[in-house]
């Protein structure tokens, strides 16, 4: 019996002794020597088969082999656990003097830049910022502009049409229509409108079939054209630089009366005459002029309380004399050659 038992232990103990990297290998003799089913366990089960004289001495015989093997497999337990952290340590190395890779950093678009100065001086000035859908009806973009259906002055903003009654917005001249219709009748208004606007135009240097602007508009009792100047001519000085020439000249549109178109003195020549102002020493900046009663009337104003006047600008325009560009189509190309200039 004792033979026996130190066959089982010397082997189990070679057994654990030739584990070099599995824990599950380890396990799988562990089970097989102290188990429930084990070998050394199926010794003490037996017992009563020995000899009663003899049982406590084969016992203890049996827990000292099972106390020895319990500790060998211990210590393997803790040696292989220790081999697998250093390998992982080593498989996972990080170099850490390794030069990072640089996170290329964004940067708002030029048309967002100037969109963001316009807003900011306007805002400054009182003014909230409205906005109206792309997709409009032809009530908001001409009739309750006092353009009726049969208006010739249609024909200046080809369009898009979606339905008869449906197109994409020509200007954003709409949202004063739908900004006093969503006011209480003869309430003040004090709003710009921000936007894209979509007209059938040719792409290129100066032309494209999406463009953006910002419509104005203040409404209000006593609101004269003194008041209209006053404001542009702050908004441009702002915007440009505090020397620039402001001319207001005669004009047409049909939801003001009177209308104006607003001139700057030329940004690149400063009113010499060069290519850019075509020797005017003039650019045309922005159209302008006081509300038309019908437009107020359309939208439930009442044109002997209040009145009003409202303006529209082009933020590419603005945005290339600011940058002395040339060519429009630099905006949307998305050239970032070009883009990361800014
Ligand atoms: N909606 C005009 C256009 O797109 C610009 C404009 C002119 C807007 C005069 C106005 C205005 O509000 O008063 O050509």
């Amino acid at each position: 019996m004792e033979e026996k038992i130190a066959k089982i232990k010397s082997e189990a103990g070679r057994k654990i002794d030739s584990v070099v990297k599995s824990l599950e290998d380890l396990n799988d003799i562990r089970v097989k020597v102290l188990g429930k089913k084990g070998e050394l366990t199926s010794i003490l089960r037996g017992m009563k088969d020995i000899a009663e004289t003899e049982r406590p001495r084969i016992g203890q015989i049996v827990n000292d082999a099972r106390r020895e093997l319990e500790a060998l497999i211990e210590e393997k337990n803790r040696e292989l656990k220790a081999k697998m952290l250093t390998s992982k340590l080593e498989a996972e190395k990080l170099d850490v003097t390794l030069p990072g890779r640089r996170v290329v950093r964004g940067h708002l678009h030029p048309l967002t830049v100037t969109m963001n100065r316009i807003k900011h001086i306007f805002m400054e000035m009182g003014y909230s910022v409205e906005e109206g859908p792309e997709v409009e009806r032809d009530h908001f973009n001409f009739e309750a502009l006092n353009l009726p259906k049969d208006h010739p002055a249609r024909d200046m903003q080809d369009s898009f049409y979606i339905t008869e009654e449906i197109l994409m917005r020509t200007h954003t001249s709409p949202v004063q229509a739908r900004t006093m219709q969503a006011h209480e009748p003869n309430s003040p208004i004090r709003m710009i409108a921000p936007g894209r606007v979509y007209r059938r135009d040719d792409y290129d240097a100066t032309h494209s079939p999406m463009f953006t602007q910002v419509e104005g508009l203040v409404v209000d009792q006593g609101i004269r054209f003194s008041d209209l100047k006053g404001t542009l001519e702050t908004f441009l000085r702002q915007i440009f630089n505090d020397k620039v020439g402001v001319r207001f000249r005669p004009s047409f549109f049909p939801f003001t009366e009177p209308s104006t178109e607003v001139d700057i003195s030329c940004v690149i020549c400063q009113g010499d005459g060069c290519r850019v102002c075509k020797g005017t020493g003039w650019l045309e900046i922005l159209g302008a002029g006081m509300v038309h009663p019908n437009v107020l009337k359309a939208s439930g104003y009442d044109p002997e309380k209040v009145s009003g006047f409202a303006f529209g600008m082009g933020v590419e325009r603005i945005a290339m004399l600011s940058y002395g560009m040339d060519d429009l189509r630099l905006f949307f190309d998305n050239d970032v050659r070009f883009l990361e200039q800014f």
